[in-house]
């Protein structure tokens, strides 16, 4: 009998059945076909590797001791401690934590707060408040309608259009179009509620990287306005472009900052939303229709809390960043072979993601190659699921050199069957 199970970005009249899953550990994942190494991190969430041995023993932990609580009007130590730790870790100026428990819910938080903000801050000029959102092309925030709404158009939300609000969405700055993206920035900043990026690469639109000073330059725009800045750190948080948050790169501190995948580790879902001290004393009244209205059954779930802090303690106790430095030069490495190959355009790498794009003559996202690609990976041990017709490799951290190999001679080896 064919399985009831529907799956996510899964046409399932073009892809094999799902493959079963049994375990993990470390870098590699134990199916029903054989060992696959997960050289995506499970959808860009596992950090240290699948069962990290701290978080294991901190989820079991506190499910002996509290599974769930309801957390308006209450909280528990693990909630608590990660809400300080993260402040701690955070850019500078971030001082309340918001959980929820998906990178969709944490945009949507972050969309909400700053609506409430300029909401509760009253009309300026007599005039409407703040409510316009500005957004870059090629963005990918999710797939809730206001996420969908802040990220680019195209296939994946065509159906769900009638339901998107508009944003302005401004040109990516490529390299050499950057001044362009900044100067409709500097426009459309004036009288908008906030700005909303993935700081230094844009992921799911095609891993399109861009540099620390435009993000700075943003940044200064949003401040000269008084936009508020989002950032979006739910892929690129915890290591993945070479530093713990990628607004440490360009020394930003964004007035909103989203996290989610690698917060626990990739252990468990659980999402936070962190925001300055004004967005939190804008809510913060005796009226109660200033009230920050937003919930879910599961804010703060205590074991997701403590694979979290968990997390931290890792972050603390072991050489992540070292391990990260390490794992972005072998990334390096490998590349090189590639900048010459005529078969692949774009070959790039931030931090710990590498990419490059299969030259073929059906690119983009709905790319034939993709789904062929990801099964001729797959028969070769690997999990790899390329963005159409771009492939891309990030790996958990403890991902060993000779394993990195094993994916680099796949891809060269795809290059010869598909390119
Ligand atoms: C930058 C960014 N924001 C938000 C999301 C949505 O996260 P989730 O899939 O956990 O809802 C993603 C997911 O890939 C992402 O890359």
């Amino acid at each position: 009998m064919s399985s009831p199970v529907w799956h996510p970005f899964t046409q399932h009249a073009l892809t094999p059945d799902a493959t079963l899953v049994k375990a993990g550990e470390g870098a590699w994942l134990d199916t029903e076909k054989g060992r696959l190494l997960d050289a995506i991190s499970s959808w860009w969430v596992i950090t240290h590797g699948h069962r990290h041995p701290q978080i294991v023993e901190a989820i079991k932990k506190q499910a002996d001791a509290l599974d769930q609580v309801i957390f308006a009007g209450f909280t528990h130590q693990p909630a608590e401690d990660l809400a300080r730790g993260l402040i701690e870790i955070a850019p500078p100026g971030l001082s309340h934590v918001f959980y929820s428990d998906s990178g969709s819910t944490a945009v949507e938080v972050a969309l909400k707060m700053a609506l409430g903000y300029w909401k509760n801050r009253g009309p300026e000029n007599q005039g409407q408040p703040r409510s316009r959102i500005i957004a870059l092309e090629h963005a990918y925030h999710g797939d809730t309608i206001g996420t969908m709404s802040a990220g680019a158009r195209g296939v994946f939300n065509a159906a769900y259009e009638p339901l998107l609000f508009d944003v302005v969405r401004l040109p990516f700055p490529a390299r050499g179009r950057e001044q362009e993206t900044l100067a409709l920035l500097r426009d459309a900043a004036k009288g908008a509620a906030a700005l909303i990026v993935e700081p230094l690469i844009l992921g799911a639109g095609g891993m399109h990287i861009y540099a620390p000073e435009i993000l700075r330059d943003m940044a200064a725009i949003c401040r000269a306005t008084q936009t508020l800045l989002i950032a979006d750190e739910c892929m690129t948080g915890f290591g993945r472009t070479g530093t713990l948050f990628a607004c440490g790169q360009a020394g930003i501190s964004p007035d909103i900052l989203c996290l989610a995948k690698g917060l626990t580790g990739g252990s468990v879902p659980l999402a936070a939303t962190l925001c300055a001290a004004e967005i939190f004393d804008a809510h913060y009244s005796t009226d109660r229709s200033r009230t920050f209205f937003h919930s879910s059954s599961f804010t703060a779930n205590p074991i997701a809390c403590a694979a979290a802090r968990a997390n931290l303690g890792i972050w603390q106790g072991e050489p992540v960043l070292e391990r990260v430095a390490a794992l972005a030069a072998r990334q390096e490495e490998r590349l090189a072979r590639f900048g010459d190959d005529r078969r692949f355009s774009g070959v790039r790498r931030l931090g710990t993601i590498t990419a490059l794009d299969l030259n073929v003559p059906d690119a983009g996202y709905l790319a034939n190659v993709a789904l062929e690609l990801s099964q001729f990976f797959q028969a070769r041990g690997l999990l790899l699921r390329p963005l159409g017709n771009t492939i891309y490799v990030m790996p958990p951290y403890c991902v060993t050199a000779q394993e990195l190999d094993l994916v680099y001679d796949a891809i060269l080896e795809a290059a010869g069957k598909f390119a």
